[in-house]
């Protein structure tokens, strides 16, 4: 039965179906919304040191009430900690657990969480089944959906990994409430990316300024009134969420494995990567993407693939929600960076067949793969980008 307090929407899969549901206080009806799927009874609520305080008793009292067995396992926060330590952390959580086959995992964070327990998730007994529950913008924009999970390696980002569907997505919008504003501004930076891979009308809507305003506002409303920023962020984010959403899973369906279409999802992805790696992965990965955005939409001006006014409009957006479109600052203004990041690129896992790939936008909603961009370009774009 569905709720109609919620947003409800399908992702088709190779492994099966499932439900993104999106709403105000999702995260209530969650015993209910995996009752209904018949999963185990015995269930892990992975989570990390920050989200975990905030979140995690209320998930297992939910869960508990929902005749469930649960028990709770934290990973230290942030990126660094997205390695194969935290996985096998996780694994001796669901042992010491008694998780058997028939068990599953719930995945209460970001994208770091979500990521990491969703491996641990993938490998341990071959698999058990897997539920996602965003707490961060970005989480629910992009990295809870479509199945991809894996943790970083010192040598690169990502590069052990699986795909691993989850059986459903419950994301609740009051816990963004908690979410530090420039971690919100992450958020959107993959929002911002969604409209300008794929849907026009809801770059529009942030362009606008409707959306925008609240963001200028954000430090302020948060430090005098945490409600009223829940309030704002209720009547303005959750249009462009959604919409993201949409984007996301139209490409997901219709290339699961990353076959073609689903690169597309890396615009400004690669040059970020390569930000992200120069710095120790001491930048915010929504900054590292913003960013990189900059940098293929002024490459794209610059090859004749799209006018000269679109990498302005996307700088202008991004402007407005507090992100960075510069990337030398902080630690990357020294001389010889862009050679650095050349050379990080050259690294990259998402060259195909030893030639760079990059993801460039013909219009705002419509972008297209462009091998082997000449090297002078990319880095005179990226000289005056800096
Ligand atoms: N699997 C995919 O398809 C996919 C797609 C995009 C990104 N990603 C990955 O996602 C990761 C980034 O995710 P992220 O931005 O969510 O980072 P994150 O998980 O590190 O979360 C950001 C910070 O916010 C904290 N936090 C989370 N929810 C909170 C809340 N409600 N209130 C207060 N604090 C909260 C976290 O503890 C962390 O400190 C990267 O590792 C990236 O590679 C994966
Ligand atoms: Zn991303």
């Amino acid at each position: 039965m569905r709720d109609t307090r919620f947003d409800t929407i399908r992702v088709q899969s190779p492994e099966g179906g499932y439900d993104i549901v999106l709403g105000h206080g999702t995260l209530d009806s969650l015993g209910r919304l995996v009752g209904e799927l018949g999963l185990g009874r015995k269930v892990v609520v992975a989570s990390d040191t920050n989200v975990a305080p905030l979140y995690a008793e209320r998930v297992l009292a939910v869960l508990t009430r929902g005749g469930f067995e649960a028990a709770l396992a934290v990973m230290p926060a942030g990126e660094g900690h997205k390695s194969w330590d935290s996985v096998e952390m996780f694994v001796e959580a669901f042992l010491d657990a008694g998780l058997d086959r028939g068990g599953w995992v719930a995945a209460l964070g970001g994208g770091v969480v979500g990521d990491t327990a969703g491996f641990a998730a993938s490998v341990y007994m071959r698999g058990v089944d897997f539920v996602q529950i965003p707490t961060t913008l970005l989480a629910m924009a992009d990295s809870s959906i479509g199945g991809k999970v894996g943790v970083d390696h010192m040598r690169g980002k990502n590069l052990l990994g699986a795909f691993k569907q989850p059986r459903l997505v419950v994301a609740d919008l009051d816990v963004l409430a908690s979410l530090p504003a420039e971690q919100v501004a992450c958020g959107m930076a993959e929002v911002i990316k969604a409209g300008v891979i794929g849907d026009e009308v809801l770059f529009g809507g942030i362009d606008d300024g409707r959306v925008s305003y609240v963001m200028r506002h954000t430090s302020y409303v948060m430090r005098d009134d945490p409600s009223r920023m829940t309030y704002d962020l209720r009547s303005t984010i959750y249009d462009s969420l959604r919409r993201a959403i949409e984007v996301k899973r139209g490409i997901v369906e219709r290339d699961p494995y990353e076959a073609g279409e689903r690169a597309l999802l890396n615009l400004g992805h690669t040059f970020g990567h390569a930000f992200e790696k120069c710095t120790g992965y001491n930048r915010l990965h929504g900054y590292a993407v913003a960013q990189g955005m900059v940098v293929v939409c002024r490459l794209a001006g610059a090859l004749g693939i799209c006018d000269d006014g679109l990498a302005e409009r996307v700088e202008r957006v991004l402007g407005a929600w507090g992100l960075p479109v510069r990337w030398g600052a902080p630690d990357l203004e020294y001389k010889g960076a862009v050679e650095r990041v050349w050379e990080a690129m050259m690294l990259d896992k998402k060259r195909a067949n030893g030639r760079l790939r990059l993801v460039l936008p013909e219009a705002i909603g419509r972008v297209r793969l462009v091998d082997d961009a000449p090297e002078g370009t990319i880095k005179s774009v990226l000289m005056e980008t800096k």
